[in-house]
């Protein structure tokens, strides 16, 4: 599997856009590899979904808006699939709940594996066709999200079995410490957006200009240690603490720690681990960001904030999927990877947003309500996914994903 996720996976910039497709096609083939037909279908929460459905509903998305709609003459590899496969688009027309694609134990994984050649055969043609240029780059970057997607909610699954499965072999690599001290910034006005230069999401645009107060970005991300501190000092008891729908929530559901802690030990992509102090925490809602910076005596940053210090720094990645296998966090000193950071800005359109016509304006558009805006990238993010002015969204109460923190405050 190692081996498979390496020769797949790394990353060369100078890939051509023919390439890039066939990477990311073979990539998530080789993410699922370790899992057997049964390991692919279950479905361990409505937030999550079967790996068997992230590899069908990826080549779903290609074959929906580039074969249907471009590629003259083609005839759908299976007229049942758009029912099964579409995820949210309306202008899609029907298809199961989502909490129904935990069920499908038809189409097999071998299935939905020779649907995926047929598509990606399909595609060759227009691996170079002008016209189709922005939307392949889409549907690479929908490939790639869905990849990180399936890595968390495999983790998800495989951790609700009393065995503790590994899907990798342990790797055991150097942490890095994180960086001590703080990123100063003056204030003033920033420009808050995707410049243009390559593929970005509709939701990174317009470019726009946003004022800012003097501020400091922490040079680190929050470690295992930090956080164990916060537990350690009742941070999880004491209500001042809280935001009160985030008080409501460690109540309701008992909560007392990250998601995957046990004790000294956490669930990983190897299955149980003893935790290294010095990683980056991860799983981490909305509400336990806010409550440690809280407690710490500081506040999350707004995401124009760590836009504005990521846009003036290092762009190199950090620990991120196709270096190694996504198992354990490991810190970088780079603002990217090891986990997507919390910031508490609420997702919502930037001043003069407009959605892409027809259906892919469902893409991001629709979810800006009730979400909040997480910057990075995670170690389960494919290098070359992310960038300063992606704009990654989920709820306050979400934690399965590879969510940390780093604090600011103001100066
Ligand atoms: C940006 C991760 C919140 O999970 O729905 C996948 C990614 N968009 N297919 C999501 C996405 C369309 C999206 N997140
Ligand atoms: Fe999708």
């Amino acid at each position: 599997m190692e081996n498979a996720h390496r020769t797949v996976a790394d990353h060369t910039p100078t890939a051509s856009f023919a390439d890039q497709f066939r990477r990311a096609r073979a990539l998530s083939e080789a993410l699922a590899a370790p899992l057997s037909d049964a390991d692919a279908t279950i479905q361990s929460m409505e937030d999550a979904s079967p790996a068997k459905w992230h590899l069908a509903h990826t080549t779903w998305f290609f074959e929906t808006f580039l074969l249907r709609d471009r590629l003259a003459g083609y005839t759908l590899y299976d007229e049942q699939f758009p029912f099964l496969f579409n995820s949210y688009y309306e202008a899609e027309g029907a298809r199961i709940a989502r909490f129904s694609r935990g069920m499908l134990s038809r189409p097999t994984l071998d299935d939905v594996l020779g649907y995926r050649r047929a598509v990606s055969e399909a595609m060759e043609p227009l691996l170079d066709r002008a016209d189709c240029a922005d939307l392949i780059a889409l549907g690479i970057a929908h490939e790639q999200q869905h990849q990180e997607l399936l890595l968390t909610d495999i983790k998800h699954a495989l951790f609700q079995n009393p065995l503790g499965p590994a899907m990798f072999a342990p790797v055991v690599r150097a942490r890095q410490a994180q960086a001590a001290g703080w990123f100063e910034h003056p204030g003033g006005i920033a420009l808050i957006g995707h410049d243009g230069d390559g593929f970005a999401f509709d939701n990174e645009a317009p470019r726009h200009r946003v004022l800012l107060e003097p501020f400091a970005l922490s040079r680190g991300l929050i470690t295992n240690r930090d956080w164990q501190a916060f537990i350690d000092d009742g941070g999880y008891r004491n209500a001042v603490l809280w935001l009160s729908d985030g008080w409501a929530w460690v109540q309701g559901e008992g909560i007392e720690a990250p998601l995957y802690w046990h004790g000294e030990e956490q669930f990983t992509h190897a299955g149980w681990q003893v935790r290294d102090p010095d990683a980056p925490v991860t799983h981490i809602s909305y509400f336990e960001a806010d409550a440690f910076a809280s407690w710490a005596g500081h506040r999350l940053p707004t995401e124009f904030e760590w836009e504005a210090i990521a846009a003036a720094g290092d762009p190199a990645e950090g620990d991120q999927v196709d270096q190694a296998a996504p198992i354990l966090p490991r810190a970088t000193t780079s603002l990217f990877g090891s986990c997507w950071q919390w910031t508490r800005s609420a997702y919502l359109p930037y001043p003069r947003f407009r959605p892409a016509e027809g259906a892919v304006g469902e893409y991001n558009g629709k979810f800006m309500s009730g979400q909040f805006v997480l910057k990075g990238a995670s170690c389960a993010t494919a290098r070359g996914h992310s960038r300063a002015s992606y704009r990654n969204f989920f709820y306050p109460h979400q934690r399965w994903q590879f969510t940390g923190l780093r604090l600011a405050k103001d100066i």
